[in-house]
């Protein structure tokens, strides 16, 4: 396995490609599912999360092809309408298969996600919107087995805007007989490029982006003739912002819906950074010492739940007392007991986490528990003084396309290395040779 080297103190300088967004390619790449036949799409990051959502296409009868400027799908036939256990386990999202199935082809059989490092998670809102629909489901032996003899449009009201459970229940709505509404639906830019990207099918939806989305269900879906170009990445690029801040320096990140970055841009501008907005990008810059911040995870518009691991590196070297209240999920503070290995002061009650910022960091080896806590500690790397070895770095890998060779070009002394190099020598060289 790897592990990832930062050699910290270094003010970073330049520009970021932003990639297509994860969270938005996932769902896209699914709801191919829906419209038999072939799929182009462009932007498609080159992440693990999307692969294995490739390969479970595979599985289901629908391969695809990765070509220079776009990748095609071909889902003419469903083979097997499954999802298994070890496939599900790796990505939670593979419970959006559900949606697409059950209105193409009546039938699956999808693995119970269980909890994972941030929280428990369940999908009781996506089964309620879809029996909503018309589907029945049974639950045996760790898998949920869902029917339907076609789906009829309905009234739906989710107890809380559920990001994936909307894109399920939105994408199984598209085929529904009549007209389906979804209240309280969630209003990620995600959402929007799902259904735009349905709508490119000759779905019949409005409303996506607000709270209520309304969808008149169509006999069938058709590829679009054009491919498809997922939305950038809006949580890499707010964490790239966030390198600027807890470096120095200064780092614009181009091919991005600035709007999107607001609640991240915002932040970065309390806590004392002088962010600039483009027609497409966004430069962060920090000159001076950062100030406390006070973040509460929301969902969209308000401050993402994916960005707030990123802010704590930020908080952990700012002047001052910050506080952090995380309300999308219960347990999305594993990063900050490795950030107290680097010697952050950081003190976690439930929900609430205390950040006293310090004059500096100090690297150390810590362990990454989930993607954004990974993010956390590669930022917290780039402040610490002396080097920091990020372990378990597969996490992101499932979420950053390329981030050590997006680190390097804007100045950071960032590598990746085997994790038997343990030499401080080597590990130095590493964190600093020329990419
Ligand atoms: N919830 C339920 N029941 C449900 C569905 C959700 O209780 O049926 C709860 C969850 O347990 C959580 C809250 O509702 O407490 C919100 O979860 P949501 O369903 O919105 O999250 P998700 O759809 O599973 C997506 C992203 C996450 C992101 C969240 C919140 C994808 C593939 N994943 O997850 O992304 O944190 O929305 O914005 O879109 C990441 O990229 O690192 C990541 C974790």
């Amino acid at each position: 396995m790897d592990k990832i080297v930062v050699a910290g103190g270094q003010p970073l300088s330049g520009s970021i490609a932003t990639s297509g967004a994860k969270n938005a390619a996932l769902p896209i790449v699914i709801a191919t599912l829906l419209a038999p036949g072939e799929h182009r799409l462009t932007n498609l990051p080159e992440l693990v999360d999307v692969s294995s959502t490739l390969s479970l296409l595979g599985r289901i009868g629908c391969p695809s092809l990765l070509g220079e400027s776009s990748t095609r799908i071909d889902t003419s036939r469903i083979a097997f309408s499954e999802a298994p256990y070890d496939v599900v386990r790796k990505m939670r999202a593979s419970v959006l298969v559900l949606g697409p199935l059950l209105a193409r082809h009546g039938e699956c059989k999808v693995s119970l996600p269980g909890g994972c490092a941030i929280g428990v998670r369940p999908i009781d809102q996506h089964l309620k919107g879809l029996e909503a629909l018309g589907a029945r489901f049974e639950l045996s032996g760790g898998y949920v087995h869902g029917y339907a003899d076609g789906l009829v449009g309905a009234e739906i009201q989710l107890d809380m805007p559920t990001v994936t459970g909307t894109e399920n229940i939105l994408m199984a709505a598209t085929l529904a007989e009549g007209t389906s509404v979804i209240h309280n639906a969630a209003r990620e830019p995600e959402i929007v490029d799902l259904a735009s990207f349905l709508r490119s099918l000759g779905a019949d939806i409005q409303g996506d982006g607000t709270a209520t989305i309304t969808v008149h269900g169509v006999p069938r879906l058709t590829p679009a003739s054009r491919p498809y170009r997922i939305l950038p990445d809006r949580i890499e690029a707010g964490t790239y912002l966030c390198a600027a801040a807890v470096a120095g320096g200064e780092v614009t990140v181009t091919d991005v819906n600035p709007q999107d970055l607001l609640p991240v841009v915002m932040k970065l501008r309390e806590a004392g950074c002088s962010v600039e907005i483009g027609d497409h990008e966004v430069t962060c810059r920090r000159d001076g010492p950062l100030q406390a911040i006070h973040v509460d995870t929301q969902p969209h518009p308000g401050f993402p739940t994916d960005m707030q691991a990123q802010l704590m590196a930020v908080a952990a070297i700012a002047r001052g007392t910050s506080q952090f209240r995380e309300n999308i999920f219960e347990n999305r503070y594993m990063h900050a007991a490795e950030m107290l290995r680097m010697g952050a002061r950081i003190d976690v009650q439930g929900r609430v986490a205390t950040v006293t910022g310090v004059e500096r960091l100090t690297g150390a080896q810590v362990m990454a528990s989930d993607l954004r806590a990974s993010a956390a500690l590669v930022l917290s790397g780039l402040a610490a003084e002396g080097i920091t070895e990020v372990l378990r770095i597969y996490h992101l890998d499932r979420g950053y396309e390329n981030l050590v060779g997006k680190l390097r070009g804007v100045g950071a002394h960032v590598g990746r290395v085997s994790d038997d190099v343990t030499d401080r020598a080597a590990l130095q060289r590493a964190a600093v040779a020329a990419g």
